[in-house]
């Protein structure tokens, strides 16, 4: 099969690309590269490695695609609130229109990089995928928008999944630390603090990265696919409230202890997701990881890194810090200049 991977310099990105070429499958990584130099190790690279924007693809790069799988995208809750309107022209408008590209190419499948945090503050149901979305913040929303503009480009020979990933953690070549498990683990081993930004109350499925790339392959390979689905991809077992994850962590990290920041307001962000759907449509998928020897692998390789304190209280595997400090050297496309503003967010922090 030959597969168009974006974003695939991305934190998923480098595992997709493995995934995907060592089941066999050619792959074409699309990606503008937005956080080039702050890698924490070196990925494998796709059969044909391309740095551009999505918006500058053209149909060429997909003749001859089975699959499009779209990772691109601004990835998280800080980057939309600083620019909501960045967020949903690379989110929503980008990603209708790399679909529009592929579907006029013949591409018989798109596959989206979709996420849990369309279900915003759920009641304590289990949100299957037919539970109302109620974004709570810009990129939630640009995920929202996106699957609506897909659900009207889908069709019997242009077959769209949206996977409704769970929030990511685990091991990467382009490692974030901006992310829940990964924040808090980083942040122990740097300060022997786990500490958290809100009364870590609010619940949040969880998947390994890894098993994040495996399901798009899953559903890459799957003999029949037709018109929309969205599937929610995590597991069931992985619901966690953040102060679980929180204890996870203290318990790895010797000698660490849980804060609680003295500004923490509850996270409006809170659901738990059923992921049943899943199981039906790929029977044979299971998630390999869990967020403990996940967690104990992740701070044997963080202590043997003689860079990583530095490195993370500068911010290099915070996606917020180095986008704007790529807007404010203007080393970026034009759209991506206007409006950003520097809050001063820090590099230890922020996003999750
Ligand atoms: N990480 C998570 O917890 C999580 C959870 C659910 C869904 N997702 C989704 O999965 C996808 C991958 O997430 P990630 O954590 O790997 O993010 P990431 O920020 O690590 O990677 C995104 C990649 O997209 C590229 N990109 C961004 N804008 C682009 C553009 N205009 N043109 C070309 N390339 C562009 C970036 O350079 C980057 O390499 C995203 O769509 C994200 O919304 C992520």
């Amino acid at each position: 099969m030959r597969v168009l991977i974006t974003g695939h310099r991305g934190y998923v990105g480098a595992h997709a690309v493995d995934v995907f070429k060592e089941a066999g499958h050619h792959v074409t990584g699309v990606d503008i590269a937005l956080y080039r130099g702050t890698e924490f190790a070196q990925g494998r690279p796709p059969d044909v490695d391309v740095t551009i924007d999505i918006f500058d693809l053209g149909r060429g790069l997909f003749n001859g695609v089975d699959a499009v799988v779209h990772l691109a995208a601004l990835s998280n809750d800080p980057l939309g609130d600083i620019d909501p309107r960045l967020t949903r022209t690379v989110n929503t408008d980008g990603t209708r229109y790399v679909a529009d590209c592929a579907k006029r190419a013949g591409v018989g499948r798109f596959l989206l990089a979709s996420s849990c945090s369309i279900y915003g503050a759920a009641d304590c149901a289990a949100q299957d995928e037919d539970a109302p979305v109620a974004p709570i913040t810009a990129y939630a929303l640009s995920k929202v928008e996106a699957e609506s503009a897909l659900r009207r480009l889908a069709s019997r020979n242009f077959a769209v999944v949206c996977l409704r990933c769970a929030t990511a953690y685990g091991e990467s070549p382009n490692l974030r630390t901006d992310l829940v498990v990964n924040n808090l683990l980083a942040h122990a081993t740097s300060t022997g603090e786990v500490k958290l930004l809100s009364d870590g109350l609010a619940r949040r499925p969880l998947i390994h990265c890894r098993d994040m790339a495996r399901s798009f392959l899953g559903f890459a390979e799957t003999a029949s696919l037709t018109g929309f689905q969205a599937v929610n991809v995590g597991s069931n077992g992985e619901n966690y409230r953040v102060r679980q994850v929180a204890e996870i962590v203290r318990r790895e990290v010797p000698n660490s202890t849980i804060t609680i920041d003295r500004g923490a307001v509850s996270d409006r962000r809170d659901y738990r997701v059923s992921f049943d759907r899943l199981g039906k449509c790929l029977p044979t998928f299971q998630c390999q990881h869990r967020v403990q020897p996940t967690v104990r692998r992740m701070h044997r390789e963080f202590r043997a890194n003689p860079t990583f304190r530095r490195d993370f209280e500068a911010g290099r595997f915070t996606r917020l810090v180095e986008l704007q400090r790529r807007i404010a050297e203007r080393t970026l496309p034009e759209y991506f200049l206007g409006g950003a503003r520097d809050d001063g967010a820090s590099g230890r922090g922020a996003s999750r």
